[in-house]
């Protein structure tokens, strides 16, 4: 199943976190989503923390993020019938009953509430460890002192998830793609080194004699042809689910100038559709509100320009048996393939032997 060579049940990761809301959008009314594709709806229970349900009620099978379904209490309760079901799934109310039945119950996924973002698990909940949150440590998605805009992008794209992360590594598309915003064709011409760790795996394009001009301008209030500076420009890729493109400065760089990242995250709907969100966050210009006014019309611009490539291949009908003609420059987002690859072959053999070895049913 492309892009992938091996036999697979499915492209889709499911021991992995993913984000499925921002914290923001969580309020009145539960969120109808389909996640890696299953129906679920998310909402706040009781105490305000963020969970997910199975999306269908037991009952009649009636959603229970939509319609007339609505968070009582902390509770979901179903729109046909009234039935309810508290934030682990277990079934609290039958109106007409004198107790609830412990066959309505609903099963409830991991969830955890990090950079702003609501984070969910669909694998196994055995291995729904919260330290393996994908770039912890890492300042440009948690520190407070970062400046961080959420909700800087959201959309559901018409294409396979794979579609947006190979385009994510492979940022030489910035100058042509996204050429009247970035406008340095320079850029697709540099030399690109690919780097790997434990942590991630990394593109980077250094920008040595980058020439100041209409973006630094903007960035760094400098003047334009007022001289050069070095940068890398990169994308990190931490999990299936999040990847961090951007500008990295080295220590001694002019004054007044910073890093500046855009997170995003990447949740694949069903096996030919995509969650993406973004996020934008810099160490420079903290608070700024021009620069956010900035970033905002930007991510207006960028994403949108992505969607349609990517909606472009996907709708062609050869995109489901694609002969690509791989270049230079796909070497991040090949390697990156290959260690998804990896670990769908891995799940798969897991859930097979599992399979194999559960009880015969009579
Ligand atoms: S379908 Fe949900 S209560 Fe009947
Ligand atoms: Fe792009």
């Amino acid at each position: 199943m492309y892009p992938f060579k091996a036999q697979l049940s499915t492209t889709l990761v499911r021991n992995e976190w993913y984000v499925v809301a921002t914290g923001s959008e969580l309020g009145e009314k539960p969120v109808a989503r389909t996640i890696l594709g299953r129906p679920v709806v998310i909402f706040r229970d009781g105490e305000g923390k963020a969970v997910m349900l199975h999306g269908l009620c037991p009952h009649r099978n009636y959603p229970l993020g939509d319609g007339e379904s609505q968070v009582v209490d902390g509770q979901i309760q179903c729109g046909y019938h009234g039935i309810r079901f508290d934030g682990t799934g277990t079934c609290t109310f039958v109106p007409g009953s004198p107790k609830p039945s412990r066959f309505l119950s609903v099963t409830a996924y991991p969830v955890v509430e990090q950079a702003g973002w609501v984070w969910a698990w669909t694998g196994d909940p055995e291995l729904a460890d919260p330290s393996k949150l994908p770039a912890l440590d890492r300042p440009e998605l948690y520190d407070p002192s970062w400046d961080h805009r959420l909700d800087c992008y959201y959309e559901v794209i018409q294409g396979r998830y794979m579609l947006l992360l190979e385009n994510l590594m492979d940022l030489s598309h910035l100058s042509y793609l996204h050429g009247d915003v970035v406008q340095d064709v320079s850029i697709a011409d540099r030399r690109l080194d690919v780097e790997e760790d434990e942590h991630s795996l990394r593109a980077i394009r250094r920008m040595d004699n980058a020439p100041i001009g209409f973006m630094e301008a903007t960035l760094y209030k400098a003047e334009p042809g007022s001289g050069t500076y070095y940068y890398d420009n990169q994308s990190e890729y931490f999990s299936p689910s999040l990847i961090v493109t951007g500008n990295r400065l080295p220590e001694g760089s002019p004054e007044g100038f910073g890093s500046n990242f855009f997170i995003h995250a990447v949740t694949p709907e069903t096996e030919n559709t995509t969650h993406y969100w973004v996020q934008e966050s810099r160490d420079f210009r903290v608070g700024d509100r021009e620069l956010d006014e900035f970033f905002i019309g930007a991510n207006q611009i960028i994403p949108v320009q992505d969607k349609a490539a990517l909606e472009f291949i996907e709708s062609t009908p050869e995109s489901a048996k694609w002969a690509e003609r791989a270049q230079q420059f796909d070497r991040a987002a090949l390697r990156m393939r290959a260690k998804i690859e990896e670990r769908l072959v891995e799940e798969q053999a897991v859930s097979a032997t599992a399979a194999d070895q559960a009880p015969a049913t009579v």
